[in-house]
């Protein structure tokens, strides 16, 4: 079997395992488990003047490669045009966005210096498979020392509609950079319509066949792989942890009371706002709810760097306040926010514990949360998912209560028709939900995504 050399920004290190990591993580640990191999990406840490050599640690199966980044360039490359630009463009949040020529630079000369690092590490037959809007650019450079081995990519986040990408100065050039994989895979079909029309109408590719493109002199495959989760391993870890003395504890805290459970890093594609104000709307318009559920937010911080986070921060902060003013008795508050991490296996529990999981994200390349509240629920009693329209797995999770996350009323009403839901129902939603989950898990994404980047074209030898 070919050896597996995965690049990501973030890596998912051993020591790190407690602590709740972003989706793209928590998909390749998954992945990774039981195939092994590279896990190339940054170190975390920034350095005064030049970093030094790469660093690699061995635990099991996986060997990490890990790289500390100059403060400059993870200020270009990091906060300025992977978060500050492509992260709102890709969300089709163009009010958001910074663009500075400055930071494009930067994100292409830190593409440069991983491929330099990966060039050094390969051999002839290994399969690259490269992660996330961090390394669009990746594969062109890496094309541009030589490699001829197999490149795949993935994209965990929405792939924009060609009209909106067309706002990106310099789109042209990155599509034909990422014409430079052999594969690239999305979450969504509808994420591989957004990427072929880019290609044809903005980056001059024609279609051949169905699911190939020429592009730049390249021939490259597009296709959607929807991530999947641990589904069995992660069932076990929410009932073991679900009897445990932090899932114990908040049991307790709630005294009875109905919990409702929302789990994301604090990011403005997260649909946070409207959440609150739809806990607000519920106890509004449905008093009898009132005093009987307690809604639970864990949201933390992330790229606290970036201005646009910290507002959302402020007004998220006054908008909990709010709505615990308004409807707080003195042994009752609706709302619990909490922006400390909290360990994946703990959250296992929590999330067992929660009657509805509130997922209701403005736009999510998949959303791994909804996925892992299924899986910990307990098959003989289990909560409802309220999940948003706009998340990717929103297409494979049909059985959820499906919302609108900008119509408050709409999430309003969908919580209180969680509340309410009959055992038989809840039952039936989810075992319809169970049931993909079971079929399409974290291995089966990783051994379809690498079956089809190994049919591309024949290993180059030598
Ligand atoms: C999303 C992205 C990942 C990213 C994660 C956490 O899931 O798709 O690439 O690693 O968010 O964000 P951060 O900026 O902390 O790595």
């Amino acid at each position: 079997m070919a050896r597996l050399v995965i690049v990501s920004n973030r890596v998912g290190l051993p020591e790190e395992g407690g602590r709740r990591a972003g989706g793209l993580v928590v998909a390749l640990r998954d992945a990774l488990k039981d195939r092994g191999g590279l896990w190339v990406g940054w170190s975390g840490e920034t350095v005064e003047g030049e970093p030094g050599p790469p660093r690699s640690l061995r635990r099991g199966r996986v060997t990490y490669v890990t790289l500390d980044l100059a403060r400059e360039a993870y200020e270009a490359y990091y906060v300025g045009f992977a978060n500050g630009t492509l992260w709102p463009l890709f969300h089709y949040r163009l009010g958001l966005i910074t663009f500075r020529r400055h930071d494009l630079e930067g994100y292409r000369a830190v593409n440069e210096a991983f491929a330099r690092t990966i060039a050094d590490l390969l051999r002839p037959d290994d399969l690259v498979w490269v992660h996330d809007y961090h390394f669009l650019a990746l594969a062109a450079a890496l094309r541009r020392l030589g490699v001829t081995n197999r490149l795949g990519f993935f994209l965990h986040i929405p792939f924009p509609a060609a009209e909106v990408l067309r706002a990106l100065p310099g789109h042209d050039r990155l599509l034909r950079e990422m014409a430079d994989y052999d594969l690239v895979g999305l979450q969504t079909e509808s994420d591989v319509r957004s990427f072929a029309e880019g290609l044809v109408r903005l980056a001059g590719g024609e279609p051949i066949g169905t699911d190939r493109f020429r592009c730049a002199e390249r021939t490259v495959a597009v296709g959607a792989f929807p991530v999947g989760i641990d589904t069995e391993g992660f069932a076990r870890l929410a009932a073991q942890s679900a009897n445990g003395p932090e899932a114990r504890r908040l049991a307790e805290s709630l005294a009875g009371r109905a919990l409702v459970l929302g789990v994301d890093r604090l990011d403005y594609s997260k649909g946070l706002p409207g959440r609150l104000q739809a806990v607000a709307e519920l106890l509004e318009r449905w008093p009898q709810w009132r005093r009987r559920i307690t809604y639970l937010q864990i949201a933390p911080v992330s790229r606290g760097e970036l201005r646009q986070y910290r507002a959302l921060r402020s007004e998220l902060d006054a908008l909990a306040g709010r709505t615990n003013a308004r409807f707080a008795d003195v042994d009752w508050t609706p709302v619990r926010w909490v922006t400390r991490n909290v360990p994946r296996p703990v959250l296992a529990g929590y999330l067992r514990l929660a009657r509805v999981g509130f997922v209701t994200p403005l736009r999510d390349g998949m959303n791994l949360v909804a996925k892992e509240y299924v899986a910990a629920q307990d098959p003989e009693d289990p909560g409802v998912l309220v999940l948003s329209r706009l998340a990717g797995a929103a297409e494979e999770l049909e059985s959820a209560l499906l919302v609108d996350p900008l119509d408050v009323e709409g999430l309003a009403e969908a919580l209180d028709r969680a509340l309410a839901m009959p055992l038989d129902e809840r039952r039936a939603r989810w075992a319809a939900s169970m049931e993909v989950l079971r079929a399409n898990t974290a291995a089966r994404w990783r051994t379809r995504f690498l079956e089809a980047l190994e049919a591309t074209r024949p290993a180059v030898a030598g």
